[in-house]
């Protein structure tokens, strides 16, 4: 059986690390994986230092696609997919989560009929302005098998009148968590960047919507910079953000923080776990601070991820300078809770694989 990957931005390097290292042990009966990386992320640091570090399979292809505007990449993406997949010939077609990558793979394998898999079926942030948003609900809505990280997102399935092969497996990034939690709380040394455990927190910024126009930007630097003044901001830097910085001339802001360039995994686990709170508009990290057991402020007034604000774990704070310095100060009074178990028990891969080698 010929599965065929398609990836090409760092958390989808994440999620099919787990999945690959599962299909690995059904090598011997004729189960191969080949992997398809569309160029999306580039930079070593953004992509080829994550598959030597997660020991994900090097891709047999590189479409090099990259840096253009969604319609123009997406659609170069599903030409260029589509014959590959024609060449090929595989059985089965896996995508992960919600970039442009998963949409346009979702796309060329379902119009030539071969069946998608979709790992990270069914979330939602109802927010339609989102380009994620777009390629989720499009992506599950040519999916074959879905597969879903907790119960809402198979209930969103549902309301959107999507009932067949919908499987609640869990999270698979809980999964990789599960695995390398306790040689990062080992082997981390905090020391490496000049921090001491609880006394910083992490940033991350990335989404369109604060990246693409200096205004939104601007506040939550502004904000940082306030906060900066009780503790230490600690950013490791996307290049999308790194661009906006420098094209409206406000890299004057990034002296108040201690500025990194993009983390591997295992560093930013590191730094996760010892932080004393996360800011962020990163989808996959606000659900790492909860695996974490780490507070989190979202930079955006929507989340797919509800349970962790059901929780009191995470707070919507958007853009906005006064209302993140607002609830920065009140963040003491704030009961977090952490349910056990709300992203699945870290058998999310082996349960997805199942699937993948016994359906027909
Ligand atoms: C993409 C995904 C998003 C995911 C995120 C993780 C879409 C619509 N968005 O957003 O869902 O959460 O990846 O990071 O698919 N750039 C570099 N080097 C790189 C990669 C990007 O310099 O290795 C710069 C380029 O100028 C590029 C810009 O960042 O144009 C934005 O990259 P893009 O891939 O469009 O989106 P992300 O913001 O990374």
């Amino acid at each position: 059986m010929k599965i065929f990957t398609i990836l090409g931005a760092r958390p989808q390097f994440i999620k099919a690390s787990t999945i690959s290292s599962v299909l690995k042990n059904f090598n011997h009966k004729n189960i191969e994986e080949i992997i398809l990386h569309t160029g999306q992320h580039y930079d070593l640091k953004m992509s080829n230092n994550f598959f030597k570090e997660l020991n994900l399979p090097r891709p047999k292809y590189n479409l090099g696609i990259s840096s253009l505007s969604h319609g123009e990449m997406t659609g170069k993406m599903v030409e260029h997919i589509e014959k590959k997949l024609l060449y090929e010939k595989p059985d089965k077609v896996l995508v992960y989560g919600d970039t442009n990558s998963t949409l346009a793979g979702a796309l060329a394998a379902s119009k030539l009929s071969i069946p998608v898999y979709h790992v990270e079926a069914g979330i939602r942030s109802y927010n339609k302005s989102m380009p994620e948003e777009i390629n989720r609900i499009l992506t599950d809505n040519i999916s074959s098998y879905l597969f879903c990280p907790n119960k809402l997102s198979k209930n969103n399935l549902h309301k959107e009148n999507i009932f067949e092969n919908v499987f609640v497996v869990g999270d698979v990034m809980y999964d990789l968590f599960l695995k390398v939690k306790t040689n990062v709380n080992k082997k981390f040394n905090l020391g490496k960047y000049n921090l001491s455990k609880k006394k910083y927190i992490i940033c991350t910024i990335h989404r369109e919507a604060n990246t693409s126009n200096a205004y939104n930007l601007t506040q939550i630097l502004e904000a940082l910079t306030e906060i900066a003044k009780e503790t230490k901001v600690v950013i490791p830097l996307h290049p999308r953000t790194f661009n906006c910085i420098k094209k409206n001339k406000i890299s004057h802001y990034l002296n108040n923080f201690s500025i990194l360039e993009p983390l591997s995994y295992f560093d930013m686990m590191g730094l996760l776990m010892n932080c004393s709170l996360l800011i962020t508009d990163s989808g996959g990290l606000q659900k790492e601070a909860y695996f974490n057991r780490i507070g989190c402020f979202t930079l955006r007034n929507d989340t797919e991820w509800q349970d962790t604000l059901d929780n009191k774990a995470n707070i919507l704070v958007g853009n906005n300078k006064n209302r993140i310095i607002r609830e920065f100060y009140k963040i003491h009074s704030n009961k977090k809770k952490f349910k056990k178990n709300i992203f699945g028990n870290g058998n999310a891969a082996d349960k997805i694989v199942k699937h993948l080698i016994n359906e027909k």
